[in-house]
């Protein structure tokens, strides 16, 4: 086996760790300090780090050093024991998507994937727009090209090329955000009736699209620390006709999950071996805490076979509502199913993102907002490795909005729900992360909003409950 240079330094880090010698969020030791302590160069000590957070045992926070990611108590719920089968697109339980939807307090709300109103870049955004309208004029009034600007399309392109995803313009369609994007893709590759592959847990909005459209699902496991599970989905792929497979690489929505760039090569690999089509959801791509963007599926894919959407929902704000689907060898259909939605997506939002692409505003804005973004969520760990009873599961992400949580299994998880109803903080609980009404125990935690006063007091609250 091949040994790294690293290893003299990660190998006593990694053992710390395990011993538990060095807790979650303790801070590791600085390149310098380690460079000095090992006589090696800060080269080796940087991939050794690199290593580590591949592992997800460590996590960097910019601007502020390594720490230890993550709580590993025991498995996640369920996730080893799935079985395989193929089932109906219908949801078990009555989906109510946030612990206290009719409460009507409204202190501390952990449940919407979006950047809260505080943390988006409202005067960049306001001000890009009124610009815009000031600069097109007339020309916003009229349809668009059917799948998008030329020159929007020509900049999303151009970043996508900074983390190695070669696009087409041939292949690339502008829709009205991700979701769109997905239908489009679904739509394209699969007609109802026929069987997909999807994460477990996966985001309950992407279930929908799902059942919809009338589609048979295959769940697929998924766990904050080891990901998607590959092995799991060969063994679907060499038993059932699967028609696509959906799933979101880069900080999975609700595990955080980060497929390493060797699972992304063995997977594209699985895919184009059996003739199943990839949509890899990329909406929280551009939000990692590390320094390196993750790759795409797409930057090993050859075949046409990976499909890639993304938005800028996540990354500038959920009501600028552009979005795009590089559809591959799907592309004419792609074309036919987004002209049926409307000929073109809102020309307003289509000029607003170009401005910002093309004026490096997005890039500053995107810097600033990973920072408060990694600070939020090495924050909320710390939060609930407080007032969370100690056999709680957590894991730190390494990018994107969410956590994750999952509860101690004495805990009467109704009356949780109820005790936060009443203190006002809302979660997503976990059963709305699949259709089988699975993930009892565990709910999630967005983490993409500032912290007040209030609302870290309603996490203690709610934590004392769960501890007493
Ligand atoms: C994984 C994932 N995909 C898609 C969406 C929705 O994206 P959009 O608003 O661009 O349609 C969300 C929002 O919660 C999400 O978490």
């Amino acid at each position: 086996m091949r040994v790294y240079k690293f290893e003299v330094f990660t190998s006593d880090i990694e053992q710390n760790i395990l011993n538990g010698v060095y807790k979650p969020g303790h801070k590791l030791p600085s390149v310098r300090e380690l460079k000095k302590q090992y006589q090696t160069s800060v080269n080796t000590i940087q991939s050794g780090y690199e290593h580590l957070m591949a592992t997800g045992l460590v996590v960097s926070i910019p601007k502020s050093g390594y720490y230890v990611a993550s709580l590993l108590h025991k498995p996640e719920e369920n996730v080893t024991s799935l079985p395989l089968v193929v089932r109906d697109a219908t949801f078990e339980r009555h989906v109510e998507l946030t612990t206290s939807s009719r409460g009507k307090k409204k202190i501390a709300e952990f449940n919407v994937a979006m950047p809260g109103d505080l943390i988006i870049s409202q005067k960049l955004l306001l001000r890009t727009m009124q610009q815009v309208i000031r600069e097109n004029g007339v020309a916003l009034l009229r349809y668009y090209p059917t799948s998008g600007s030329e020159e929007l399309k020509a900049n999303i392109i151009k970043h996508a090329a900074s983390y190695q995803t070669r696009i087409h313009p041939q292949e690339l369609l502008i829709t009205d955000g991700a979701l769109q994007a997905l239908h489009i893709a679904l739509a394209a590759i699969c007609k109802a009736g026929d069987i997909i592959a999807v994460e477990s847990p996966c985001v309950f909005s992407v279930l929908e699209v799902i059942r919809v459209l009338g589609l048979k699902v295959i769940e697929v496991p998924v766990d904050s620390t080891s990901g998607f599970d590959i092995h799991f989905f060969k063994k679907a792929c060499a038993k059932k006709k699967i028609k696509a497979l959906v799933i979101t690489p880069n900080f999975h929505n609700p595990t955080g999950a980060l497929l390493a760039d060797e699972q992304k090569k063995e997977l594209v690999a699985i895919i184009q071996q059996h003739d199943v089509a990839v949509i890899e959801n990329d909406i929280y791509g551009d939000l990692h805490f590390n320094s390196k963007r993750p790759v795409t599926l797409k930057s090993f894919d050859e075949s046409g076979l990976v499909l890639t959407i993304a938005s800028y929902a996540k990354t500038l704000a959920p009501g600028i509502r552009l979005g795009w689907l590089s559809a591959g060898k799907f592309f004419k259909q792609a074309e036919q199913i987004r002209f049926s939605m409307g000929s073109s997506v809102s020309p307003v939002y289509q000029e607003t993102v170009n401005h910002l692409l093309s004026s490096n505003s997005y890039a500053r804005h995107i810097r600033a907002f990973r920072t408060q973004l990694a600070t939020n969520a090495h924050f909320t760990l710390q939060l609930l490795s407080t007032y969370f009873p100690a056999a709680t599961r957590v894991v730190l992400p390494a990018g994107g909005y969410n956590i994750w949580v999952q509860m101690p299994d004495n805990i009467d998880m109704d009356g949780f729900y109820k005790h936060c109803e009443k203190i006002g903080v809302k979660f997503t609980p976990g059963y709305t992360f699949s259709f089988s009404g699975m993930f009892e125990r565990c709910f999630r935690i967005v983490f993409a909003d500032k912290y007040a006063a209030a609302k870290i007091k309603a996490l203690e609250l709610a934590g004392a409950w769960a501890s007493r």
